[in-house]
């Protein structure tokens, strides 16, 4: 069958988070068994150096422009389609923010207008000669195409996969024309949220199926306390059997004996590799020479991660003669607390704010401990990368993170999202840290987890053939 996976990020061009690494990965998963091609918004970093042949127009419609289909073969014969509208999509910024971090005005329009030209491909406009048989779309940025596809009467059945429930996509009631939703469609059973249009609403009302990036994350977004205000009908789909966990892979780019980024290679069975790196994160991080325990932190500056946890719990890393780098880009808060923090510990606590892929690879290689006390993971890449590189998260028991860490085999969890909760497995960490022996049997588990897209990818293949099995939608 052919599928046509619609994204608002592929690491291949640009990435703000896990859906960029995801979006690369999985589609390419998915090739051995399923002719998968990706659709993307031409933003400058997609098409900046790249050949582009047109191969479509899709007519304006509603407040939405037209645009023009571009296609790009990448070097590996995945075929990306590009919606080619630079009113919307060149831009400085990120796929979601200007330079200073403000979400663009006009993110309701930019979408919709991706949302709406994959429903218009699979309803065969556009002149485009692949038409796909199903439509895979993830969080809300492409989350409105299942409503398009319903609201002009189209079978073409559609998956929306939940990276973050986090992130709804709400926009003022008086956008409805402008975004094309019906009048009738502005109700509790459609696209409303509490007076506003939820883009993610829509995906999860109109979708055959919706899926998310791990089975704790599934369930825990049918409860009042993860669901978001959404847990009603997110009851139901579980109910119907539409709501389903699969948990994301990472990519074999991620093999630290092969790994270029890094200052050495290395595999459990020789860690020398291991110190080279953990001495460069601690001349990078302006870190003192130390045979203590090296924590670090790589994450996005947000609630979500706990970054609080992170800055309290810094005290009981010192006090067990251990150290702390971190990587990090986000909120102001967190940035200037995490700069105080290094201010006020000098060689013993480094912090760099930005975003930089090397110095993320060699804090995972170089580390013994990823901190992520996330409140809650929807799966989350990292405590993943970090395992592969032999470094132990430690984590709450939330999400992904309760899905992919063994609780003292692999790395160590806690259940009370608070700065004792986190402590206390701090705790535990570094008295680990004090047994060679435990180390070196915790890290061999960790850095032999398999964390492959295999089985993933036959499952979304599975979710594909079924959609793909009911001929008439699901909604009607
Ligand atoms: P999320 O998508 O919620 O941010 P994930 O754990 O799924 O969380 O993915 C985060 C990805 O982004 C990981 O690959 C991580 O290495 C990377 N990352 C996060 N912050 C940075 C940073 N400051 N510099 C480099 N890479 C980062
Ligand atoms: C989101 C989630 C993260 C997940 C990623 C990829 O960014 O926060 O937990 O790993 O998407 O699915």
């Amino acid at each position: 069958p052919r599928i046509l996976f619609v994204t608002s990020e592929m690491s291949d061009f640009v990435k703000a988070g896990g859906l960029g690494e995801v979006s690369a990965a999985l589609p390419r998963a998915l090739r051995a068994t399923h002719d998968v091609r990706v659709l993307i918004p031409g933003y400058r970093q997609v098409l900046a150096g790249r050949k582009v042949t047109t191969v479509g127009r899709l007519r304006a419609a509603y407040g939405l422009p037209a645009c023009d289909v571009g296609r790009i073969d990448l070097a590996d014969g995945l075929v990306v389609y590009a919606v080619l509208c630079p009113e919307l999509y060149d831009r400085p910024g990120t796929p979601y923010v200007d330079e200073a971090g403000q979400d663009w005005s006009d993110n309701d329009v930019r979408f919709a207008r991706l949302s709406l030209a994959a429903a218009d491909l699979a309803s065969g406009l556009g002149d485009l000669s692949w038409t796909p048989d199903l439509l895979h779309v993830n969080d809300w940025p492409s989350a409105m195409a299942p409503a398009y596809l319903a609201w002009r009467g189209s079978p073409v059945p559609s998956v929306l996969t939940i990276h973050n429930l986090a992130y709804q996509g709400l926009f003022p009631h008086d956008r409805l024309e402008t975004l094309g939703v019906p009048a009738s469609a502005f109700q509790i059973e459609g696209v409303e949220f509490y007076g506003r249009v939820s883009f993610l609403k829509a995906g999860i009302f109109y979708a055959s199926d919706v899926t998310t990036v791990s089975q704790t994350y599934a369930d825990e977004i049918t409860t009042p306390a993860f669901g978001c205000g959404l847990e009603g009908l997110l009851r139901i789909r579980a109910a119907q059997g539409r709501l389903h966990g699969f948990v994301n892979g990472i990519d074999e780019s991620w093999d630290p004996r092969r790994d270029q980024h890094l200052a050495a290679g290395f595999d459990s069975s020789d860690l020398g590799g291991k110190h080279a790196n953990a001495e460069a994160v601690r001349g990078a991080f302006g870190l003192e020479p130390s045979t203590g325990p090296l924590f670090s932190v790589v994450s996005r500056l947000v609630h979500q991660k706990g970054i609080d946890l992170s800055i309290a719990a810094t005290a009981s890393i010192l006090a067990g003669g251990g150290q702390i780098a971190v990587l990090g880009r986000g909120e102001e808060r967190f940035e200037t607390a995490l700069q105080e923090l290094a201010r006020a510990y000098p060689g013993a606590v480094g912090v760099r704010v930005g975003f930089d892929e090397t110095e993320a690879r060699r804090l995972y290689a170089g580390s013994d401990f990823l901190l992520m006390p996330s409140r809650f993971e929807p799966c989350g890449l990292s405590q993943m990368y970090a395992q592969r590189y032999g470094s132990l998260p430690v984590a709450h028991r939330t999400g992904g993170l309760a899905d992919t860490i063994e609780d003292g085999v692999t790395g160590f969890l806690f259940s009370d999202p608070s700065a004792a909760g986190l402590a206390s497995a701090v705790g535990r960490a570094v008295e680990s840290f004090r047994s060679k022996r435990r180390m070196a049997l915790m890290r061999t588990a960790a850095m032999s987890q398999s964390f492959g897209w295999h089985q993933s990818a036959a499952a979304y293949g599975e979710l594909y053939a079924h959609a793909l099995g009911e001929l008439a939608p699901r909604w009607s």
